[in-house]
């Protein structure tokens, strides 16, 4: 005779089999699995366990018919829950909300200032100019000297210029007799003397490149900003022809009637010299554009005959002009933008913005 002690066991042990195998089954097919398996009249393991009740005595019957109906509600019930989460989650189909709008991938773009740069240099090349390069890493001859640049210049000055140290891990010993003093090139006029030395006249070339200076970073000054050079060299190049070309490049960039003015100003390596300023014109909140303040966009000036010496070039035969721009105070103008930060916060919602 089976006890009654046992066979309450084994349906206690069933019955938290069954739960686990309730839980673990993933789909509608899995769960009619274990419906069959446990619950099914001819060979469920609770069924089996039913068949056996005849084998009690009487008297123990109902405790154990009464156990054997909890389990078979408490399994069943089990079933009919997790059918549904079952169903539910079919439902829901895969994770993914068909109904969010798409992502966008970014799509990449010249950065608005070098694509000033790159205007600026196009609008050179008409005028026949040919896009050349200098190192960024110079030295004071380049940097100062050669351009007429004594090193007792305030430019030339610790607080303006980023020095690199000397073989002898000296920055100090600049004037020593450490070899030679590099530096972080702090315009691109050194590009003037390079391409001189390399090349005779007649000689027209735009340098675009990176410098650098000890300066804070705020709205309108960054310690790493962009220059473009010009530098037209010749026989018989006058200041007519200065002001001519400077003025007509002005007014290919920025519109046929756009307002330039040449103030006198004074740099080492240019005599006379100039700073160009042109007249920003913003837009007000009704849309209309209207004249603003002057925007100083570049330095500029004649060749002053001790750089044309320095270079081994006659000063009696040849004469040139020069410029230096400072691009990213182009595109703010252009793009009326209030911060130069801007420009190198690689933020997709400004940079997105402004698009050809
Ligand atoms: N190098 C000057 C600067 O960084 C700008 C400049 C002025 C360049 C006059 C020139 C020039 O070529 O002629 O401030």
């Amino acid at each position: 005779m089976t006890d009654t002690i046992s066979l309450v066991d084994e349906l206690k042990r069933l019955e938290s089999e069954a739960l686990n195998a309730v839980a673990a089954a993933d789909g509608p097919v899995a769960l009619e699995a274990v419906r069959v398996g446990y619950l099914g009249r001819q060979d469920g393991k609770l069924s089996r366990v039913l068949r056996q009740l005849g084998t009690l005595a009487p008297e123990a019957r109902p405790a154990v018919g009464a156990e054997a109906n909890r389990v078979k509600q408490v399994v069943g019930a089990a079933l009919e829950r997790r059918g549904s989460e079952v169903a539910a989650g079919a439902s829901r189909g895969p994770a993914v909300d068909l109904t969010l709008p798409g992502r966008r991938p970014w799509i990449g773009a010249r950065h608005p200032v070098t694509r000033v740069v790159d205007e600026i240099c196009g609008i050179f090349h008409e005028l026949g100019f040919t896009r050349v390069r200098g190192p960024e890493v110079e030295t004071e001859w380049y940097n100062f000297v050669a351009l007429n640049t004594p090193l007792d210049h305030p430019a030339a000055d610790e607080q303006d210029t980023l020095y690199l140290e000397s073989d002898a891990g000296d920055s100090s010993a600049r004037h020593g007799a450490h070899g030679v003093q590099l530096l972080l090139r702090s315009h691109t006029s050194p590009v003037q003397i390079r391409t001189m030395e390399r090349h005779g006249p007649p000689i027209r070339v735009v340098a675009p490149g990176w410098v650098y200076r000890r300066d804070t970073y705020d709205p309108t000054h960054t310690p790493v900003f962009l220059q473009v050079e010009g530098l037209a060299v010749d026989e018989g190049i006058t200041f007519v022809d200065f002001k001519a070309t400077l003025g007509e490049f002005a007014r290919r960039f920025f519109g046929e009637g756009t307002k330039v003015r040449f103030r006198p100003s004074f740099f080492p390596f240019t005599e006379p010299s100039a700073e160009v300023d042109v007249k920003r014109m913003v837009t007000r909140p009704d849309g209309v554009r209207v004249e603003s303040d002057w925007l100083e966009i570049m330095g500029a000036g004649m060749v002053d005959p001790a750089v044309l010496s320095n270079v081994g070039y006659d000063p009696e035969r040849y004469t040139g002009w020069a410029f230096g721009m400072g691009p990213g105070r182009i595109a703010m103008l252009r793009y009326e933008v209030p911060d130069l930060r801007m420009f190198f916060e690689s933020d997709m919602r400004f940079l997105s913005q402004i698009v050809d």
